[in-house]
C-alpha cells in the first residue's frame, strides 16, 4: 500500500471531515446511552507535522494551520481547535491528531471504540499513540465493517475514509456499504470521498445515491491537477445536523478564501439526490 496519510495531515480534506466528525460524535454524546464508534481506515493516529519536507510546502499549511492562526468564533471550530491543541501544549502546531484520537478524547467512559487499520506497521503506531485503549484490529476495514457491525450499544457512528488508490475500492465501498446500512440501520455513516476527477466522483455519488437516508455535502476548491474538493456522503444524518453544519459555511469560506477563487461548502442534504460537479464559478486553477 502505497498510501500515506503522513503527507497529508491536517489538509483541507483532514478538516472537512474532522469538523463533521466531531459534530456527529458530540451529537451522539448529548444522550447518557453509550455510542459505538468503528473507524474502518484508521491511520496511525497521530502525524508529526514538523517531520515534513519543507518543499514542497505540506499540505497542512492550506488546511488546519489556517484555522490554528485563525482562533475560529464558531463553537464546533473552536472546539476541533482546541481537540487539536492539547496535542500541541507548546502551542506550536507540531502535531496533527486523526480520527482515532479526535473519536478517543470525544469518547466518554461507557463508550466503546474500534479501530482497523490494515497496515501492520500503522496498526502498531496506531496502538502506541493511542495507549492502552483496546479495540485496535489489524484487517481489512470492509471486512471489519460488516463483522463488527450492529454493535450491542444499538446505536453510534461507523467512519470510512479509504485511500482510493485501489482500482476495486469504489466497487469494494458500494457492495460493503448498503449492507453495513442494512445490517445496521440506526448507525450514522460517515463516509468521505476525494474529489479529483468530477466525472469518476459524480458517478460514485450517483451510485451511492440510491443507499435510503444518504445525503452529500461537498467542498470545493476550484478545479485543477490534484485534489481540488473534499466530499462526505452521511447515512441517517442525525436530526438537526444539516442545518448545523451549513452555518459553518461563510466562517470556513472566508477563512479559506483565496487569491485565485472561493471555496464552496455545497449540501445536498436530504434529497438522496447526487449533486453532478461544481458550477461555473469554480472552475479554474487549483491554488498552490
Ligand atoms: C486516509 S487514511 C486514514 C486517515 C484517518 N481516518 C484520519 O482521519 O486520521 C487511510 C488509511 O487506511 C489504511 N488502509 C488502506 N486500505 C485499507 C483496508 N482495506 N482496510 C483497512 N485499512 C486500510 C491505510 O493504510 C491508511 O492508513
Amino acid at each position: 500500500m502505497n498510501y500515506d496519510h503522513r503527507f497529508h495531515a491536517g489538509n483541507f480534506a483532514d478538516v472537512h471531515k474532522h469538523i463533521v466528525l466531531i459534530a456527529l460524535l458530540e451529537r451522539l454524546s448529548e444522550k447518557p446511552t453509550p455510542w459505538f464508534y468503528l473507524d474502518t481506515h484508521a491511520g496511525t493516529g497521530l502525524y508529526e507535522l514538523d517531520r515534513l519536507p519543507a518543499d514542497p510546502p505540506p499540505e497542512f499549511r492550506r488546511g488546519f494551520e489556517i484555522l490554528w492562526q485563525a482562533n475560529p468564533s464558531d463553537p464546533l471550530l473552536a472546539r476541533y481547535r482546541a481537540l487539536v491543541a492539547s496535542d500541541n501544549p507548546s502551542g506550536s502546531l507540531i502535531r496533527y491528531p486523526g480520527s482515532p484520537l479526535l473519536a478517543r478524547r470525544l469518547a466518554r467512559s461507557g463508550d466503546r471504540l474500534a479501530f482497523v487499520e490494515a497496515v501492520p506497521q500503522r496498526q502498531i503506531e496506531l496502538k502506541r499513540h493511542l495507549g492502552k485503549r483496546p479495540g485496535v484490529h489489524c484487517r481489512d476495514g470492509y471486512e471489519a465493517l460488516l463483522a463488527l457491525t450492529p454493535p450491542a450499544e444499538g446505536r453510534g457512528l461507523v467512519f470510512l475514509d479509504p485511500p482510493y488508490e485501489s482500482a476495486t475500492e469504489a466497487e469494494r465501498l458500494e457492495e460493503a456499504l448498503p449492507r453495513a446500512c442494512a445490517r445496521f440501520p440506526q448507525g450514522v455513516f460517515l463516509v468521505w470521498y476525494p474529489w479529483v476527477d468530477a466525472d469518476w466522483t459524480s458517478g460514485l455519488k450517483r451510485r451511492l445515491a440510491r443507499i435510503p437516508g444518504i445525503s452529500f455535502l461537498d467542498w470545493l476548491t476550484p478545479r485543477g491537477s490534484g485534489l481540488w474538493g473534499s466530499g462526505l456522503a452521511l447515512v441517517n444524518a442525525p436530526y438537526g445536523i444539516p442545518a448545523r453544519l451549513a452555518r459553518l459555511e461563510p466562517e470556513l469560506t472566508a477563512l479559506f478564501q483565496n487569491p485565485l477563487g472561493a471555496t464552496q461548502w455545497i449540501s445536498t442534504w436530504g434529497s438522496g439526490e447526487a449533486r453532478a460537479a461544481p458550477g461555473p464559478a469554480l472552475r479554474g486553477r487549483r491554488p498552490g
